[in-house]
């Protein structure tokens, strides 16, 4: 059975999607077979991965609302070792169709059920929001992991995220649990970034990863060309961040591949 990741932080622009295309990437190049779901209707892990509308059958709406086999759905990316469950923007009006719906919660998990087998592991990226499909997200997933950018006001969206994992938690997913968070779009010339980083190392108890993601105008290139960092640049350091981000997951999660990586701050990284 894979394990379910999700990518989730209510405030828009903080670096979900750019670490769930590269995590997962990088986590595929580590040789795991990895799904990435998109489950954001402005589908940008969809284009981010170069799947565009001319290869795309269905998507996400239509395993959630119509019940459609995922199996049908889900492509191949150009990435090693990952597919991807696209995106469209008729999940905008997913959240209403299934209000109604008998067991509306769990109709992610009912999804995933059907396709665990095949992957060690299965990243959603989540939208911006903690609406119904989010709780779907986070009701059908093992942990969380909350990209937080370096900036003020991030621990004020952190503190919104954490109740809601707490109501799922109590509710409808008792075994989730806070993979971690993972500091963005660092800028080691603002020390406002600095500043931040401290804060949230004093006030928050859960799990911050070692590895820091950089701010790099590459990382910011290489959607528009439909490829992970991992194939757009491999030597780039952006692609480094992201490697050692996957790293760390897999030592975290007992993988043997890992057992020798000690994780390590990047603060000072270029
Ligand atoms: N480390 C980074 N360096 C440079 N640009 C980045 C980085 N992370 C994200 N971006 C860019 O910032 C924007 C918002 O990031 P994105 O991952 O889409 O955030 P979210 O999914 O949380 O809305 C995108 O244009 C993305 O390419
Ligand atoms: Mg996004």
């Amino acid at each position: 059975m894979g394990k379910v990741i999700a990518i989730a932080n209510q405030k828009g622009g903080v670096g979900k999607t750019t670490i769930a295309i590269n995590l997962a990437a990088c986590l595929g190049v580590l040789d795991k077979n990895v799904l990435i779901i998109d489950s954001d209707p402005q589908a940008n892990a969809t284009s981010g991965l170069g799947v565009y509308s001319d290869r795309i059958v269905g998507s996400l709406y239509d395993c959630l609302v119509e019940e459609v086999d995922p199996n049908t759905i889900i492509l191949a990316t150009n990435s090693p070792n990952l597919d991807i469950l696209p995106s469209s923007i008729d999940l905008v009006g997913a959240e209403v169709e299934l209000v109604d719906i008998e067991e509306r919660e769990f109709r992610m998990k009912k999804l995933i059920n059907k396709i665990n087998k095949k992957y060690d592991f299965i990243i959603i990226d989540c939208l911006p929001s903690l609406g119904l499909i989010t709780i779907n997200a986070l009701t059908a997933a093992d942990s969380v992991l909350v990209p937080v950018q370096c900036e003020f006001f991030s621990l004020e969206g952190y503190g919104k995220l954490k109740n809601t994992v707490n109501l799922v938690q109590s509710s409808l997913n008792p075994n989730l649990t806070i993979e971690g968070i993972v500091m963005s779009m660092y800028d080691k010339r603002l020390r406002m970034a600095n500043m931040v980083i401290e804060e949230i190392k004093d006030i928050v108890s859960d799990k911050i990863f070692d590895t820091i993601i950089h701010r790099n105008s590459k990382i910011g290139e290489a959607p528009s060309l439909g490829q992970p960092m991992i194939i757009y640049d491999a030597a780039n350091k952006g692609s480094a961040n992201f490697l050692n981000l996957a790293m760390e997951v897999l030592k975290q999660n007992s993988d043997e591949n890992a057992a020798t990586y000690t994780p390590q701050t990047n603060l000072n990284d270029e």
